[in-house]
């Protein structure tokens, strides 16, 4: 375990972003999280996985802590159904791809979602009409100021849409260390019902899929119109779809009917962030190496240099555009820092 000073962080966040920490130290046990946790008990801590859902807009003043536990393995099973339990440091879509392996069911909607496993109950990742709340069991984790190991259940991570616990009552106050996840063994719920799934199926001629095809439909779609951040520094969705109130939407509609939008409850509508950005002439624009994704205009690019704040400046003339045309506000999805 080494603690490096003044450490580039480009090749640690997906958007690409040259940014500096103070100290940088890579922990590889929960002993050695443990240990650089209780010896730098007074000094700032910025606690990193994946950084696949972080815009870095400044240098980080801290001792950055990259969690880099790894293995996975199955903890129970029955004819049915099998526990199985990811290392935080674990890469999301290599885990997804071993669940496949074995044929255990219920991840495959998810597959290619960049980031590690560990992150993934912090923003109750989703694709494709999946969550990962629809298959969590729990999670471990270190409290940062105590390393007292805590089990989060469902309940307690307080799931919503792109929400938990995490990033509310008990932000910056644990570090996940393992999630548990309980998956079909058999009669698995494929769920082809949403966006371009059947479509993509149906063009290879499959009718009635497994796991793997499901999961080859979705690589294929997402690598169609999300950029593959080792070849475009991106975070995924930048903003989340807004919830708004029915009369909000309503409004809108009124001057744009076409405006898509999805039922949430009896007041709330969901509007696709993607589609306001686009009407708001946004999509494909570039700003130096800033840019606006041709494909999906809800992903912000870095296509090469681009700095934190001047990604943040394009996210807000974006946020600033959508809101003067259909008075609807898009909030960030990731992290700013
Ligand atoms: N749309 C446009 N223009 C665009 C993009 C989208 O008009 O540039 C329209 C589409 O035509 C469609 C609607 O917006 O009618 C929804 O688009 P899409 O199915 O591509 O999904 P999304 O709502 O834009 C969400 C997630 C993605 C996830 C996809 C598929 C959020 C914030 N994003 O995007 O998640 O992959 O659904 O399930 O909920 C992520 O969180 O990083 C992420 C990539």
């Amino acid at each position: 375990m080494q603690l490096i000073s003044d450490f580039s962080l480009k090749n640690y966040n997906t958007f690409g972003i040259d940014a500096k920490a103070r100290q940088f130290v890579a922990v590889h046990s929960l002993d050695e999280l443990r240990e650089v946790l209780e010896q730098h008990r007074l000094e700032n801590k910025f606690i990193l996985g994946g950084g696949s859902n972080m815009l870095l807009t400044k240098d980080i003043d801290a001792l950055v802590i990259h969690v880099d536990f790894k293995g996975k393995q199955v903890l129970r099973q029955d004819d049915d159904y099998v526990l199985v339990e990811s290392q935080a440091g674990e890469s999301w879509h290599e885990f997804v791809l071993w669940t496949i392996s074995q044929d255990f069911g219920g991840l495959e909607n998810m597959s290619l979602i960049p980031g590690n496993v560990g992150t993934t109950p912090i923003q109750n990742i989703g694709a494709y009409g999946a969550e990962i709340k629809d298959t969590f069991v729990s999670c471990d984790a270190m409290h940062i100021e105590t390393q007292q190991m805590r089990t989060f259940t469902k309940d307690e991570c307080e799931f919503g849409y792109r929400e938990s616990v995490f990033k509310n009552a008990e932000k910056n106050n644990y570090i996940i260390t393992s999630v548990v996840f309980r998956l079909t063994r058999r009669d698995h719920k494929i769920n082809t019902g949403y966006g371009d799934i059947i479509k993509q199926l149906a063009s290879k001629n499959i009718v009635n899929p497994g796991l793997r095809e499901v999961s080859d439909a979705v690589i294929a779609i997402r690598q169609s119109k999300l950029p593959d951040p080792k070849e475009l520094g991106n975070s995924g969705s930048f903003f989340k779809n807004p919830i708004v109130p029915i009369e909000t939407y309503e409004k809108a509609k009124a001057n744009y009917p076409e405006i898509p939008h999805y039922v949430v409850s009896e007041t709330q509508v969901k509007v696709p962030a993607g589609w306001l950005i686009e009407q708001a002439g946004f999509k494909g624009k570039r700003f130096g190496d800033a840019g606006v994704h041709k494909n999906q205009a809800l992903v912000l690019v870095n296509y090469g240099n681009a700095t934190g704040a001047q990604i943040l400046e394009l996210a807000k003339m974006v946020q600033d555009a959508v809101f003067e045309k259909f008075g609807i506000e898009i909030e960030a999805e990731v992290n700013v820092v």
